[in-house]
């Protein structure tokens, strides 16, 4: 064999070896992109485009039944509007206007409200934990009525308040807000609200959709845009036997944050989406207040939630009520955490 031969059979692998490292570094990255695909795919909110959004809401059965035997056309699912992007809100609203509001809007005792003319396909508790901030609570109801009203929804407004002087426990008022509203009507599906969100937008109907819905994803004080990624904070949307699965929300966090990060961790456990309405629907608007002190063991329950969460939840929860008041304009439950 010549030593040229030799050399060229030498360079020939070489070649060879070298076109097989690129071709296998391209398979690599290709399935790392394939890899990641998917993930962000199955582990990423599922984003809900307005035509969409009927599809996946998810009619109440009893009302329908209700329809049925009543022979009364049903609302729509998802009623159309002109023009859906709502005016600011009142920010001086007083006791008057709140007494005005309630005879015109024709809102039974405890903030109950259905429509007279067709029957409603959602039936909805509307579950708002709350400590002294009365001027929000008044801006809040005066907002929500007219507009759940002109979503065509049967719904109730509960306000839980914590009577302690623990930290604040929203997660646990949440907790007791399901728990009480079950005693009163079998509500399909449940929004956890905060008292300080309003939504702008009519076509974000208050009602539940198939998956999960974070429903205050783009807020004007954090400039329209999300936090991170798996935020589930401030308003959610949940059906009744989703909450029952995950348990509800944990009862150990007392003190600002973290509490929500644990129920989107509970919700999802299993393999559940979230979704969210595309952004012109989820706007919202936070009424101003001074920031929280974030609660320091915040991170200790929020790593050590997937231990407990059957055994830490709607299954422990323990309180005491205080007082149940039907309200003009909601159903308050004063309780003892
Ligand atoms: C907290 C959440 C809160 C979010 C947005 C997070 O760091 O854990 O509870 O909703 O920030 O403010
Ligand atoms: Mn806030």
């Amino acid at each position: 064999m010549s030593p040229l031969v030799c050399f060229g059979r030498h360079r020939f692998f070489l070649h060879w070896n070298r076109r097989l490292f690129f071709v296998l570094i391209f398979v690599i990255a290709i399935l790392n992109v394939i890899l990641f695909l998917f993930i962000f795919t199955y582990t990423s909110a599922k984003l809900v485009t307005l035509e969409d959004m009927s599809k996946h809401l998810v009619p109440a059965r009893t009302n329908l039944e209700l329809q049925y035997n009543k022979k009364i056309k049903l609302c729509d699912l998802m009623p159309t509007f002109v023009n859906s992007f709502m005016p600011y809100p009142n920010l001086t609203v007083s006791g008057s206007y709140l007494k005005l509001l309630q005879s015109k809007l024709n809102i039974e005792l405890g903030g109950v409200w259905q429509p007279s003319e067709c029957i409603s396909q959602h039936h909805v508790a509307i579950i708002v934990p709350y400590r002294d901030r009365l001027s929000h609570l008044q801006i809040f109801i005066a907002y929500m009525h007219p507009f759940l009203q002109l979503q065509k929804l049967s719904y109730q407004i509960f306000i839980i308040e914590q009577s302690d002087k623990r930290p604040f426990n929203r997660g646990k008022l949440f907790n007791v807000g399901f728990t009480e509203a079950e005693k009163l009507s079998d509500f399909p599906c449940y929004i956890f609200h905060d008292v300080d969100l309003i939504p702008q937008n009519l076509y974000n109907v208050y009602g539940c959709t198939q998956l999960p819905r974070h429903m205050s994803s783009y807020i004007d004080v954090f400039d329209y845009k999300l936090p991170y990624d798996v935020i589930f904070g401030g308003a959610v949307a949940i059906l009744k036997d989703q909450f029952l699965c995950a348990n509800g929300f944990s009862n150990n966090f007392f003190g600002w944050g973290g509490e929500d990060d644990d129920f989107y961790n509970r919700v999802t456990r299993n393999g559940t989406r979230i979704c969210r309405y595309e952004y012109s629907v989820s706007k919202y608007i936070m009424l101003s207040h001074k920031k929280e002190k974030p609660s320091e063991d915040r991170y200790f329950f929020l790593q050590t939630g997937g231990d407990r969460f059957k055994v830490d939840g709607l299954n422990s929860l323990k309180y005491s009520v205080l007082q149940i008041d039907k309200r003009p304009l909601y159903t308050r439950i004063l309780v003892d955490l």
